[in-house]
Formats: C-alpha cells, structure tokens, sequence
C-alpha cells in the first residue's frame, strides 16, 4: 500500500494546503488521507459506507477502531452486513442529509457526493457531519472542474474546491477547513478540523 508523502500534513496546518497523497491504481487509495487523522481507540462514523469497503482498508492497516456504517441502501447493508457480521450492530440506515444522532470522533464520506444534487445539499452533508464529529470531519468529492466522469460534455456539478470549502466556511465559521487530494486524481477531501 502507499506511503503518504508527509504524515503530518492537515493538522494545524494551513488552511486550503493541497498535499498529496500517495495513490496508486486501486480503490483503496482515497482512504490514505485518514492515516493522519485517524488514531487506534477513535469512534468514526461512515456515511455512505456501501459494502464496506473502508472496514477492508483498516483491517488491512491494521487500525483498532470503533467503526460505525451509516448507508441508504438496504442493499448495500445486507451485502455489508453478510460480510461483516461482527459489525451487524454498527450499521444503520438512513440519510446522510438527516442530522445524526450521535457524536463520533472522526466522520468520513467517501463516494457519496456523486449522488448529491447541489451546493446546498453539499453543504447539509458538510453541516451533519461536522456536527457529529468531535475532531475532523472528511468529505471526499470529485472536482468535477477537472474531470467528466460520464464524458457526455453535460456541464459538471459544481464540485470545485472554492465552492466547497467556501460552504465549510459558512456551516462551520469557527473551524479549520482543509483540502487534501490524492496525486493524479481528481479527487479531493475536504478535512475540517474542528479543534
Ligand atoms: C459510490 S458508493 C461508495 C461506498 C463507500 N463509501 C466506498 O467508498 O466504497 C456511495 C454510497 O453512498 C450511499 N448514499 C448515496 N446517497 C446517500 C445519502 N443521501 N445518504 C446516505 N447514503 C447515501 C449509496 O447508497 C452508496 O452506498
């Protein structure tokens, strides 16, 4: 798996620093953004989290971690669920534009954004998010500035990294906001700090 290019990146940092991360050709590279967030002993909360790939990636790094999964799809839960039984009672179901309930330290949202329509939405996911998450949330987007994932010439949505780390701004004045983007993707994550 990658090496990140500098660990140390995001924290304290300065706002709207683009790093690297490294990623090679697999699904599994978006997540390196997480390794210097994310400690042994946090609560995260998955919004969006499918099949669970993510559970994948942190058995594979070996992280120890109080992980919660939070989809739409029944589908994708059963499909979850089956191959994960253990966590059979950390999954739930619902929207991630409806407030939840808890607070978690870290929340994450890969893969989600291209199911939403808007700024606006964006900005709600941004807001719930940040709301349950006592140190950072991360949202991952496709800067659809830069890349037409079906190639039919549609002018994209309007995932650019102004507009969306200006609607960070407005749900969360006092925070951090971060960009980080994994190298030759046209991915990037929004990370807000909160402390
Ligand atoms: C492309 S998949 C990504 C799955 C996983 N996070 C990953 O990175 O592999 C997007 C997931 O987001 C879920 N999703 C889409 N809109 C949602 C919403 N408004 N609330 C909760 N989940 C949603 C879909 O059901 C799907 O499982």
């Amino acid at each position: 798996m990658g090496l990140l290019s500098d660990r140390t990146y995001g924290i304290g940092g300065p706002r709207h620093r683009m790093v690297g991360w490294l990623s090679e050709d697999t699904p599994f590279g978006k997540f390196e953004v997480l390794k210097s967030i994310l400690r042994n002993g946090d609560s995260i909360l998955d919004v969006g989290c499918g099949t669970g790939l993510l559970v994948d990636w942190l058995d594979n790094e070996g992280y120890d971690v109080d992980y919660h999964g939070l989809d739409l799809s029944n589908k994708f839960l059963s499909v979850f669920a089956e191959a994960h039984p253990e966590l059979l009672d950390r999954l739930s179901e619902g929207s991630a534009l409806s407030p939840f309930n808890e607070k978690y330290d870290v929340t994450v949202s890969f893969g989600l954004t291209s199911d939403l329509n808007g700024v606006d939405q964006a900005a709600a996911l941004i807001g719930n998010m940040v709301e349950s998450a006592r140190d950072a949330a991360i949202v991952e987007f496709w800067d659809e500035t830069l890349f037409d994932p079906i190639g039919d010439g549609i002018p994209p949505k309007s995932w650019s990294i102004d507009r969306i780390t200006s609607a960070a701004k407005r749900v969360c004045p006092g925070c951090d906001v971060n960009v980080m983007r994994p190298l030759n993707w046209s991915d990037f994550a929004v990370v807000v700090f909160k402390r």
